[in-house]
């Protein structure tokens, strides 16, 4: 028996595109909202302060994949020069059980991450929305604004802000050469940035004694509030003035609320699972005046339809080192 090990260079060299993330991400979306999928709470170490070792596993179905991620995030990494998330992600046959790949998690994470913001804006954003912003100008960020350009056909302005000038300048070098239309602007304030923005973004590092820099008032009538941060980025009282609240994973959501150190101060009623308005059970955006907030955590779902399409494309093509298992 032998299994298929990918590299990071390797996953990256695959040519798998956004486009090809955001349909399969979309399809896994639809099928936990149909009942078709099985993952479990992610259980989770913490090994230091404010870091996580997390365990993410799938088993989706209606495409027949099955493995999982096992994560880390080290937000004290980025001081010693070292990526912030690294990981591996194991897939198995669903047939016999058996590990068929082992592959490098971090271009995973941040383009399935990337594509989740892209389907909550597909479905509860305004069609012909032109301006986005992003408070925390970092790796999610920039697969967040790939994901944003596929399926907001009419944008035009991105709207930037990053405790650190540098950061911001190197995701605006980078982004606008992807993305060589599109108008950014540098912004002085979490209300500068809200200013104008129908989808705004959030990722900057979790942390669980927050201060959040997004308050009420700030998000525009119509407006799509993503937060990839869990509640380090909005008040509480931001997040209770949206009309409409929704997660991609309301049982994850409540669980890790459970635990006393995250999501607090959300509203009482979750009004519905992403899976559930990809696969039409509940209504998407309903009138342009509709403030929304996507509460997406990270599903494992989104991670292993992903890494099937990688593990079948790199067999097409012949690329990775096959190992004995
Ligand atoms: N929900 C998901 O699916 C998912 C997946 C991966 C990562 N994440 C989370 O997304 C967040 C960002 O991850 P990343 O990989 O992009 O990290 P990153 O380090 O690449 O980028 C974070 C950026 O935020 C900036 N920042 C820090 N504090 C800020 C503040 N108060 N205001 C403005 N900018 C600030 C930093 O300067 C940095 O540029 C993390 O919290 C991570 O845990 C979520």
């Amino acid at each position: 028996m032998q299994l298929l090990y990918l590299s990071r260079a390797e996953v990256e060299g695959l040519g798998v595109t956004m486009k090809d993330v955001l349909r399969v991400v979309e399809e896994g979306f639809r099928l936990k909202g149909l009942d078709q999928t099985e993952m479990p709470p992610k259980p989770g170490i913490h090994p230091r302060d404010n870091a996580f070792i997390h365990a993410m596993p799938a088993y989706v179905k209606g495409v027949e994949a099955a493995g999982v991620k096992w994560v880390s995030g080290y937000p004290s990494n980025l001081a010693k020069g070292l990526p912030y998330i690294t990981g591996l992600l194991a897939l198995n046959d669903p047939e016999t059980g058996i590990p068929i790949a082992v592959m490098d998690c971090a271009w995973i994470t941040a383009m399935r991450t990337g594509a989740s913001v892209g389907i909550a804006a597909k479905y509860l954003a305004k069609p012909n929305a032109t301006v986005v912003g992003f408070l925390g100008c970092g790796v999610q960020a920039r697969t967040s604004l790939l994901a944003l350009a596929e399926v907001l056909p009419s944008l035009r302005e991105v709207r930037c802000l990053d405790v650190s000038m540098e950061a911001t300048g190197r995701f605006i070098d980078e982004m606008s050469k992807w993305l060589p239309g599109l108008q950014f602007t540098v912004c002085q304030s979490p209300r500068d940035l809200a200013t104008r923005c129908e989808v705004i973004t959030t990722a900057i590092p979790i942390v669980t004694q927050p201060e959040p820099p997004m308050e009420a008032g700030f998000l525009e009538q119509g407006a799509l509030a993503v937060s990839l941060d869990y509640d380090s980025a909005w008040t509480t009282e931001a997040m209770r003035e949206c009309d409409r609240f929704v997660s991609d994973d309301i049982d994850q959501l409540m669980g890790t609320k459970a635990h006393h150190v995250y999501f607090a101060g959300i509203p009482s009623t979750i009004h519905a699972d992403l899976g559930q308005i990809c696969a039409k059970l509940k209504p998407g955006r309903q009138h342009d005046v509709e403030k929304i907030f996507a509460m997406n955590m990270g599903i494992a779902i989104d991670d292993i339809v992903t890494a099937k399409l990688l593990y079948e494309r790199a067999t097409a093509m012949g690329i990775g080192t096959k190992l004995p298992l």
